[in-house]
């Protein structure tokens, strides 16, 4: 009853805060309302007074009138100013941030259907068109603005890129929240090396308070390589779990699809009955969370699609229409020796796909994504699911390829047989220090699997971006400055 009338009476104070901007809009002009630029374009203001603040993203003086474009980052498109020649300033330059107040107006322009007719333009910074490392007019490749982290967003096409990224975080957050997943906050400092490879950064306090004190907690700890193992603890609870956080890999790798600090989208699920129930979730998140993405981002994805990666639309719309092909990599390896394709690496059964083959069987499954499955045994760390299939001997274990990429995302069934898993461990002189996850088999154990799906690598996959430098606010990777 009580929060219903507070309900009440806020929405009653909002309404007549709104009647008291209008009749100041009308009357005094004296407080303009405050816009973001994709509200004023969105037109939906006409006629108000109002004040945007933003960047100059062009300068066009006239004779009569000078015309500029202000852009806050709210939207890929810049908000028209029309202003006498008198509200001209030199220091009204590409890149000056500003506060514009005045009347907006429809544009009798085809390139927009409103504009902001000045009536006051403020520099709050200026920018020295001649220092500023971007050029009005000019369209500057991914590669050139790389190497200005700290302006690169003030670009076209790294804007578009940081607005597809919110929102494709927030769309796969969406998915796993319709379909029942809990989030897990899962550990960045860790004792575990979930993927046994070995590529963790250690961490140690700058200046540890007492010099013999080797560790800071009582075992060697290490910034997080997988949340997998958290979220098998939490899967036994949950049944349906993910998490969506930071990852860390030592690797001395320049490659374009490596990174030392990455996002990782991990989903564990319990009482599973095949690796399918895994496929099912990859496939339905990337669907779902692509579709959102082309939806709420359409003029930011087409400047990838248009201007960057021309054709990759194609590419992109392909894969949605067609459900994802799943093969074993017994049927991988022979497609690779079938072909007639001379790869570097080798083939044979029993070694692990490389960028080249994953490439190929890309291509040769219709340059769409695809599922590989059941991989040697040998290859897959200590908690994957024995296929218990000799002589072969593989794990159901699953990869899945995509265009352009290769490996977007890695999983598996989970061994959850106790005396398999105490085992394994034991071979690998493990078992003390997984005690703990050995009891996960011992209490409740069932059957359950998941994987983890490489953010950045998504990004480049649906924009068809070639380096994944590129994709990232910040990329770390080895040898590079941080800032
Ligand atoms: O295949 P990975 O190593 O799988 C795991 O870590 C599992 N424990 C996940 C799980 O089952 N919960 O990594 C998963 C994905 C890869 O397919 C790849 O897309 C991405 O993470 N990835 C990287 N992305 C950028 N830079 C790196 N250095 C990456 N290493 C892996
Ligand atoms: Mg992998």
């Amino acid at each position: 009853m009580f929060q219903a009338v507070v309900k009440t009476l806020c929405v009653a104070s909002t309404r007549s805060v709104s009647r008291g901007i209008l009749c100041t809009r009308h009357y005094c002009k004296k407080t303009p309302t405050k816009l973001r630029v994709s509200e004023a374009i969105s037109g939906a203001e006409l006629g108000a007074h109002i004040k945007v603040q933003g960047w100059v993203r062009s300068v066009r003086p006239q004779k009569a009138n000078l015309f500029l474009n202000v852009n806050d980052g709210s939207s890929l498109q810049s908000l028209q100013i029309v202003a006498t020649s008198e509200l001209n300033d030199p220091l009204l330059t590409f890149g000056s941030a500003v506060e514009v107040t005045g009347t907006l107006k429809k544009s009798p322009h085809q390139k927009q259907t409103v504009e902001l007719q000045a009536e006051q333009i403020h520099v709050i910074g200026e920018c020295n068109p001649v220092d500023f490392p971007f050029k009005i007019k000019e369209r500057h490749g991914l590669e050139y603005i790389r190497q200005f982290p700290h302006l690169r967003c003030r670009t076209n096409v790294f804007s578009s890129l940081l607005r597809i990224r919110s929102e494709a975080t927030s769309a796969i957050h969406s998915y796993f929240k319709e379909n029942s997943f809990v989030q897990i906050h899962t550990p960045v400092i860790t004792s575990n090396d979930c993927e046994g490879a070995g590529e963790l950064f250690q961490v140690e306090p700058s200046s540890p308070d007492n010099k013999e004190d080797q560790n800071f907690f009582s075992v060697p700890a290490f910034l997080t390589v997988s949340g997998q193992l958290h979220l098998e603890v939490m899967s036994g609870a949950f049944s349906k779990v993910y998490t969506f956080g930071p990852t860390f890999r030592a690797e001395n790798s320049q490659s374009r699809r490596h990174l030392a600090e990455f996002y990782m989208v991990e989903a564990e699920v319990s009482f599973t009955q095949s690796l399918e129930d895994l496929t099912k979730v990859m496939e339905d998140m990337f669907r779902s969370a692509t579709e959102q993405v082309l939806a709420h981002c359409a003029e930011d994805v087409d400047l990838f699609h248009k201007h960057v990666t021309p054709g990759h639309r194609d590419t992109i719309d392909a894969a949605l229409k067609r459900k994802f092909p799943m093969i074993t990599y017994s049927e991988a390896i022979d497609i690779l020796n079938r072909s007639s394709e001379k790869f570097a690496f080798p083939t044979d059964w029993g070694c692990d796909l490389q960028k080249e083959h994953e490439k190929y069987l890309v291509k040769h499954c219709g340059n769409i994504p695809v599922f590989v499955t059941d991989y040697p045994y040998d290859l897959k760390p200590f908690y994957a699911r024995d296929n218990q299939d000799r002589p072969n001997h593989t794990a159901a274990a699953v990869d899945l390829l995509v265009p352009g990429v290769g490996e977007l995302c890695g999983g598996s069934l989970r061994e959850e047989r106790l005396d398999l898993l105490r085992a394994r461990l034991e071979e690998l002189g493990l078992e003390d220090t997984y005690s703990w996850y050995l009891d996960l088999r011992s209490f409740g154990s069932v059957p359950h699997g998941g994987f983890g799906l490489g953010f950045e690598r998504y990004l480049q996959c649906i924009l068809g971006v070639d380096n994944i430098k590129d994709v990232i606010p910040f990329p770390r990777f080895s040898h590079s400055c941080l800032l």
